[in-house]
């Protein structure tokens, strides 16, 4: 791991945040993951402009940009050339162990890790919801522990992703992932409002699909939607656009719309690489 945090590069064994920290203590902090390929970050002006949506959403100050380039140059320029993960964290900084707000100053930390090649993922689909009312619906905070009981729970049912309705009964997403569905042709994709979080490469994809001549449409789906479909596919940072091969151990094949978006994706993000 290559870690930067207070305008340098650390040792990632070396102790750097306060105890006290919000982000530690209630989760009051936001994130960012994008891909890293040939040293350089896939769509980081995207990602930067939704960390500061996030920051805006929890009410805490955005993190000086230039700044937040700076570290992602120093780590990428670290990291070297190989395909790999920037995570960027930006929390509340130092506030009270209750939930009161807390008076920072915010700390910034950004780091790199290897991340595997995507490939296709088997989904289940989890007894828990979405809130799409929630204060912190949409927002990329580091209150992800819902993500983390509802992965560990796809994963003990045979799955790699766990996919999650809203309250109401519509699909929304997985733990680190936008879903899309094909049906007669085109591709559905749940809209913002279903709760999710609004994914770069959900954008990216929906916009690079159009120019391909692909209908997509952003359509509130019932979850019921999933089990008959034919053709699931996933959207995300570190996976570009992958097909789903089994909905809750019901095999599916990947769907025709599913290939060619992952074909122009995988093929488009290596060359332009901050659309
Ligand atoms: C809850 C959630 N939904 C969707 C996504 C996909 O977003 P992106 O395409 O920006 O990686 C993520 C990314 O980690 C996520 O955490």
């Amino acid at each position: 791991m290559i870690l930067w945090v207070d305008g340098s590069i650390r040792d990632p064994a070396e102790p750097v945040v306060r105890a006290t920290d919000h982000g530690l203590t209630v989760g009051d902090g936001v994130f960012e993951a994008c891909e890293l390929l040939n040293g350089r970050p896939f769509a980081l002006t995207r990602h930067l402009e939704r960390l500061e949506r996030s920051a805006e959403g929890l009410g805490l100050p955005a993190p000086d940009r230039d700044e937040v380039r700076k570290a992602v140059d120093a780590v990428a320029a670290a990291w070297g050339d190989e395909l790999a993960r920037v995570r960027i964290l930006w929390t509340a900084g130092e506030g009270p162990l209750g939930t009161d707000a807390a008076w920072g100053p915010g700390t910034l930390v950004v780091a790199a890790t290897a991340v595997g090649v995507p490939r296709a993922v088997r989904v289940s689909v989890v007894p828990w919801v979405r809130n799409e009312r929630s204060a912190i619906a949409g927002l990329k905070t580091t209150s992800y522990a819902e993500n983390v009981r509802a992965l560990a729970w796809a994963k003990a049912h045979g799955a790699a992703e766990a996919i999650f309705a809203n309250t109401r009964g519509e699909l929304c997403e997985g733990t680190g992932t936008n879903i899309f569905l094909e049906r007669d042709g085109v591709l559905l994709t749940p809209p913002l409002t279903s709760g999710c979080l609004a994914g770069v490469t959900r954008a990216v994809v929906i916009e690079w699909a159009r120019e391909d001549g692909i209908e997509v449409r952003e359509d509130a789906l019932d979850l019921a939607e999933l089990d008959g479909a034919a053709h699931v596919g996933l959207t995300s940072s570190t996976k570009g656009m992958v097909p789903v091969v089994a909905v809750d151990g019901r095999p599916i094949e990947p769907g025709p719309l599913t290939g060619r978006v992952s074909e122009v994706y995988a093929r488009r993000h290596v060359l332009e690489r901050d659309p």
